[in-house]
């Protein structure tokens, strides 16, 4: 399929400022779905109001900035002129969930001018599509504004309609790793993004950004009712961002649907970032792995030297040769090198990310896995101590590129507000996961580890806004509650957590989530899912590297489902949502990039229920083979989650299957084209 390009401009310029108050520009989306008016009002301060079909969903919500060391940018603005244009065209992701991403909105940008005093100059920029809209701030270069310090971003989103949130809290110690609330929107305190939302009228609403770049990340305040305001991630230095015009702000983002999944499969986070910078990067392919890693979550192992040291080179070596023999391409090791046997919880102080320990021959090791056509996936856990990171980064990176190790998980440990890093003068200033600074850190090591053809996964993270568009080997990150909380989480994650994650936290990008324990067994407690359940969610939690997080003689005891994790691909042509509701269940069909084999998974909440799965994506006149693993007949995630049942039985894109799910339970299925 070739490329589509038509970009055609149509500008309106209007040539003086205007003062009058009431709309000043407006603009639809390419099939009139949704439209965006912007407004001034008496005191010329700017708002926008979205509807959809004719019907308000966004009532007029203001924007503008506080600043530092300058008065507020927010009143008495006029228009100084504004412009639309189109675009409609189609690109290629490297991996993904899907193969061609089509990219058509309509543009309006909006210049508006101080009418008093400085004079100043902000552009709003908005891009809006039939499944959402996007708008950035555009601080041009201007005498009168050269550093923006931005103390607070004003910009609210009020929703015009009583609804429902799906959310977690902001701004709290544990960072993103929360149980997902559904309360009224109005009792909605401050959220982090993706927050979700459905009207009582039926309209599902996700607010996030998208292409977080060197400014701090959004989280959403209630100011009263269903008015939320923009509130920035704090900054150690005061002002929450501080940048030099000209700059952009990320797109705030609202993605804008009439069923859950619509919300799914818009792609319009990916859209409005920068397309790759990196060129070639066919050096990176989606790939599983296993690892040295739920041992340690269970403490049967531990990440510090001793008689349970996790990372030794013998262990390795069996997981390298478990690796080998199922078609594994990774083995992660955590616990590998120097600086974990102190206090390495939000210290991260002693880390040398090139030594490793006495124990474990990582030179032998990675020549081992090579032979085996296996590769070490490395690990740089920081306590969130990015000071002692940073110094080390380029040589760490040399270390990993020279064993052959292309892809490391990293992780930032520490609560919320305690990651380290080098401030002015070299003092050491506390800053949180989602700062502007951590914005700056994330990509850095991102760079960094593309110059080297090394691909990034971290966990305690800064949250996913797209950037996988431009720097593709950002490739997963965690950013939610994973599997492990499944072996120590008080409580752990709820049967109805996946199903909450897909309309959230999923929206925003793939998720290092680590399933496959199939097990069902944690350190003290048992998953609250069954074994149908636990490949269902290969499908249905995307990310390009998957792995299959339990122990290896867990799998050994049970080939049969882990059939299954041994067949499933990590990389998509294409992807549909076959049904879901927020929280309670959902179904996927993904399609293989490298055959023409289709995958199914459904998951569902703490009730039993019947969900149908129609395969009219399945090429019309061929048949294919069904391999199915669903819940047994006894299976309950309370009483029986091991009770599964494996089957095969010819389908045709003219069938319609029922997927029959057990409390706590999923389904998945491989469909094999017959040649
Ligand atoms: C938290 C990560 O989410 C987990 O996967 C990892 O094992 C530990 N940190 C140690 O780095
Ligand atoms: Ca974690």
């Amino acid at each position: 399929m070739s490329a589509r390009l038509f970009v055609y401009v149509l500008a309106l310029v209007i040539a003086s400022p205007a003062l009058a108050a009431g709309p000043i520009a407006q603009v639809e989306s390419p099939g009139k779905v949704l439209s965006v008016e912007v407004s001034l009002d008496n005191d010329g301060r700017a708002a926008y109001s979205v509807s959809r079909r004719g019907k308000p969903v966004i009532t007029p919500s203001r924007l503008g900035f506080l600043l530092a060391d300058a008065p507020k940018l927010e009143r008495n603005f006029a228009l100084a002129s504004s412009s639309t244009r189109s675009q409609d065209d189609t690109w290629e992701q490297p991996w993904g969930e899907r193969r061609f991403v089509r990219n058509r909105f309509n543009e309006l940008r909006v210049s508006l001018k101080e009418s008093k005093n400085l004079q100043r100059t902000l552009d709003v920029v908005f891009r809006v599509y039939d499944d959402g809209l996007g708008f950035r701030y555009e601080f041009p270069d201007q005498p009168a504004l050269k550093d923006v310090n931005i103390v607070e971003e004003l910009t609210e989103f009020t929703v015009a309609t009583p609804a429902t949130a799906w959310w977690i809290p902001a701004g709290e110690w544990n960072r993103y790793e929360y149980l997902y609330h559904k309360t009224p929107l109005v009792e909605v305190g401050q959220a982090h993004t993706p927050m979700t939302v459905r009207t009582e009228d039926g309209v599902y609403i996700a607010f996030h950004e998208a292409a977080l770049v060197d400014y701090s990340s959004m989280w959403l305040r209630q100011v009263e009712g269903q008015k939320f305001r923009a509130n920035l991630s704090p900054s150690a230095s005061g002002a929450k961002v501080r940048r030099k015009a000209p700059f952009n702000t990320p797109w705030r983002t609202l993605q804008i649907a009439d069923s859950a999944g619509g919300l799914y499969m818009s792609d319009l986070i990916l859209n409005l970032n920068e397309p790759n910078k990196l060129g070639d990067v066919s050096w990176f392919k989606p790939f599983k792995y296993v690892g040295i890693w739920w041992g340690m979550h269970l403490d049967k192992q531990t990440w510090a030297t001793g008689p349970r040291h996790g990372a030794t080179t013998e262990e390795t070596k069996r997981y390298i040769d478990f690796a080998a023999a199922n078609g594994f391409r990774g083995v992660l090791v955590e616990g590998w090198n120097v600086g974990w046997d102190g206090d390495w919880f939000a210290n991260g102080a002693d880390y040398l990310y090139s030594q490793p320990t006495p124990d474990f021959d990582i030179v032998a090791l990675a020549a081992y896995a090579k032979s085996k056509g296996v590769h070490l996936v490395g690990h740089h856990e920081t306590g969130g101590n990015i000071a002692v990171y940073e110094a080390q980064l380029e040589a760490a990176l040399d270390f990993y590129q020279r064993l052959g190790i292309d892809s490391i998980k990293s992780g930032y440990v520490a609560d919320a507000g305690g990651i380290q890093a080098r401030g002015k003068d070299g003092r050491i200033d506390f800053e949180w996961h989602d700062g502007q600074v951590m914005s700056r850190h994330h990509l850095l090591v991102v760079t960094e580890a593309a110059e080297r053809h090394i691909a990034i996964n971290p966990h305690e993270p800064i949250k996913d806004t797209g950037l996988r568009r431009t720097y593709p080997n950002w490739v997963a990150r965690e950013g939610a509650r994973g599997m492990e909380y499944n072996a120590w989480g008080n409580p752990p994650n709820p049967p109805e957590h996946e199903a909450n994650l897909v309309f959230t936290r999923m929206l925003s990008g793939p998720m290092d989530f680590t399933p496959g324990v199939i097990s069902l067994e944690g350190k003290k407690q048992k998953l609250q899912s069954t074994i149908a359940k636990q490949l269902a969610l290969y499908v249905v939690l995307y990310s390009p590297i998957q792995m299959a997080a339990d122990l290896i003689e867990n799998y050994e005891a049970n080939p049969k489902p882990f059939q299954f994790i041994k067949d499933v691909p990590a990389d998509w042509s294409d992807t549909r949502v076959l049904n879901g509701e927020i929280g309670d269940y959902v179904t996927f069909a993904r399609k293989d990039r490298n055959s023409e084999d289709w995958y199914i998974g459904a998951v569902t909440d703490e009730s039993a229920r019947t969900l149908s799965a129609k395969l009219d994506f399945l090429t019309p006149g061929k048949r294919y083979r069904a391999q199915i693993y669903r819940d047994g007949p006894n299976a309950d995630w309370k009483t029986n989650g091991k009770d599964i049942v494996i089957e095969e039985r010819t389908v045709t894109s003219a069938d319609t299957l029922s997927l029959v799910l057990a409390p706590g339970g999923g389904q998945a299925i491989r469909l094999l084209r017959s040649r």
